[in-house]
């Protein structure tokens, strides 16, 4: 099981108090920031956002880029469609199996708080799909908890009871995403949450 979803955390399933939760923590400001410093976009862009949970990135984006968003969770893409409509299109589905070619073609993918949830084989997937439906020039952004010797041991432990089960270290991660990509900078943050917490941010190309 690459995602908890039963115990105490099962109450998470519900979209509001994902969002609640999230907003709390600060995940507002982390994706502000995701957007202003890594995703790189300009009018007319079109950007596919793998694992979009209830598409919260939605409030932080220029109306002129075109969004498509992807997510296993049923009741996330339901609230995502009626809080945001026409404003953007949004599947369910499961990215670790999805058929490339099935969403069309990106300037830029997104995967926010993603690689964690999956285990390496699907991640592999999840990598292949971006990197299969990005246009020339576009590239890959992934975000997400990671372990390193230098943090707090109050972010680390905040990061061990993560509903996902498959953190890693900004190196292990960047490994997985030089398989598929030919340049990729990785770069650790802990400037995102309000809480301490340490990222890992991969900006990928092919
Ligand atoms: C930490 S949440 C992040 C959600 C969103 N990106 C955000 O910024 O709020 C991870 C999301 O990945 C989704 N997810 C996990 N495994 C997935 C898979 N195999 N395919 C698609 N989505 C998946 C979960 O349902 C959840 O919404």
């Amino acid at each position: 099981m690459a995602q908890i979803t039963t115990g105490p955390r099962a109450i998470f399933s519900a979209p509001w108090v994902y969002d609640l939760a999230q907003n709390l923590v600060g995940a507002n400001r982390s994706r502000a920031r995701l957007v202003r410093d890594h995703l790189r976009l300009r009018p007319g862009m079109r950007l596919l956002d793998l694992g979009c949970g209830t598409a919260a990135m939605l409030h932080h984006l220029p109306r002129d880029v075109a969004y498509v968003g992807v997510d296993l969770s049923e009741s996330y893409i339901e609230s995502a469609r009626r809080e945001f409509g026409a404003r953007g299109e949004f599947h369910c589905g499961d990215i670790a199996r999805t058929a490339p070619d099935v969403f069309g073609t990106f300037d830029v993918v997104v995967a926010n708080g993603l690689l964690h949830h999956l285990d390496d084989g699907p991640v592999r997937n999840m990598l292949r799909v971006a990197r299969t439906v990005l246009r020339a020039g576009g590239h890959l952004v992934t975000i997400d908890p990671c372990f390193d010797p230098g943090q707090s041991r109050l972010a680390r432990l905040v990061i061990t009871h993560d509903r996902g089960r498959n953190v890693r270290t900004l190196a292990g991660y960047a490994e997985l995403a030089r398989e598929m990509f030919t340049t990729v900078e990785p770069r650790l943050r802990d400037d995102m949450l309000r809480i301490p917490y340490t990222h890992a941010v991969l900006e990928c190309r092919p």
